[in-house]
């Protein structure tokens, strides 16, 4: 029997990332998120995606340096950029120049697990580059060069913003980059492993990837989030607006998971920032609504809160323009993704389902002139 959406079907074995939908606990190589999110950074979680364990410090070392190195993009790259139509998506310029990066790589078409590796690094670098180019592009402001000595958080902080962003605005963006970095076989990490066992390469299977990140199901769904507060604006008004749309059988965006049957423990993380976030800009209008959204959800479809529901404030409150929401969840993702193309790499089957033929049978092709 066909299940729709491949609902539960297993589709890999994977020493990645584990979901417990019933428990509501998420693995990283067999690191619970809680601890990763409360004790570690972002570029010891894409060491241990991608090399199975927690680095040393030299193996940090190493990792930090190679990826602080490769934030530059090519020149080609960047005067591509500037002539991108101005009202280009993120999500697009990202999968487009991640795309046109492939033409640039020093590894070229050697798609061998080393130079697949050093491409998964160039390109972790460099997506953190293309999305605060493009918003000081088509801003018109000036592109700062990458600062080596910050970390990725930091670094794309500064980027965008132009100024070094303060303590706790890098900690809680580093702690979201932790949260979204894997997934398991979601989407677009699926789509990715797909493309990745046609041994094509790192590129096309990252753009393979990008482009599934962007539907609203998946990763577009936290900047629909925020439209959403930002259209209610008033904690007074948030139980009315969930009533009316529930009554009209619309979806809640940031509502429901696939896999979770109880809360998704990354919301746990987001819902602590968005709350100190808003006492810290005195101005908790966006954590009030989105926890009295959560209560009315909860109470009248029994569907919790996902890891993109509180992402959307928090990035909102960290100042962060609505559309680069989807495309920083990418950034994140980056790290999964890459560790899921390189085990697919080093134990590749074709991935190719069947489908179960409902169509017409023994149909006699007629003349155009007689149908
Ligand atoms: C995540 C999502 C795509 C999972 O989809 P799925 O496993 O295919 O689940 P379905 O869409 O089939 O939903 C199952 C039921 O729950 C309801 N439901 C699921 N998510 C809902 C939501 N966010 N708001 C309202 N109802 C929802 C569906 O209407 C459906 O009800 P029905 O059986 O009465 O028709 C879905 O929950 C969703 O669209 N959420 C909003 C988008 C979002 O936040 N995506 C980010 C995911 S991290």
């Amino acid at each position: 029997m066909v299940k729709a959406g491949l609902e539960d079907i297993v589709a890999a074995e994977s020493s990645i990332c584990d979901v417990d939908g019933t428990a509501g606990r998420l693995i990283y190589r067999g690191y619970d998120i809680h601890d990763l999110a409360e004790n570690s950074t972002f570029e010891e979680v894409i060491y241990l995606l991608w090399f199975g364990q927690l680095p040393t410090k030299s193996e940090l070392d190493k990792l930090t340096k190679d990826l602080n190195s490769n934030r530059a993009l090519p020149k080609p790259v960047i005067d591509a950029l500037h002539n991108y139509p101005k009202k280009a998506l993120p999500m697009e310029v990202l999968r487009t120049a991640v795309s046109m990066l492939s033409m640039y790589d020093p590894d070229g078409d050697d798609n061998s697990i080393p130079a697949s590796t050093r491409k998964a690094t160039r390109l972790m670098a460099q997506f953190p580059t293309i999305v605060a180019y493009w918003d000081c592009i088509r801003n018109g402001r000036d592109l700062k060069a990458p600062k080596e000595d910050l970390t990725i958080a930091a670094n794309f902080l500064y980027m965008l913003k132009g100024e070094t962003p303060d303590e706790v605005s890098t900690k809680s963006l580093d702690i979201a980059l932790i949260l979204h970095a894997d997934h398991e076989l979601n989407a677009s990490t699926f789509a990715g492993r797909v493309a990745a066992a046609t041994l094509t390469d790192m590129y096309s299977a990252v753009v393979a990837a990008i482009g599934t990140l962007k539907g609203p199901l998946h990763g577009g769904a936290n900047q629909e989030v925020i439209k959403m507060l930002i259209e209610i604006n008033d904690p007074e008004k948030a139980k009315a607006y969930v009533e009316k749309k529930l009554a009209e059988h619309q979806k809640m965006m940031g509502f429901g998971h696939r896999v979770y049957k109880t809360e998704d423990p990354r919301a746990h993380h987001l819902r602590i920032m968005s709350e100190e976030l808003g006492k810290r800009l005195k101005d908790e209008r966006w954590y009030k609504m989105s926890r009295e959204i959560e209560e009315v959800v909860f109470k009248q479809k029994g569907l919790y809160a996902n890891v993109d529901f509180y992402s959307a404030s928090v990035y909102y409150m960290l100042g962060i323009p609505i559309d680069l929401f989807t495309p920083i969840f990418a950034i994140s993702r980056m790290s999964g993704w890459a560790a899921h193309i390189l085990e697919q790499l080093s134990n590749n089957r074709l991935i190719r389902p069947r489908a179960d033929y409902t169509g017409a049978r023994n149909l006699k092709y007629a003349a155009i002139t007689s149908r």
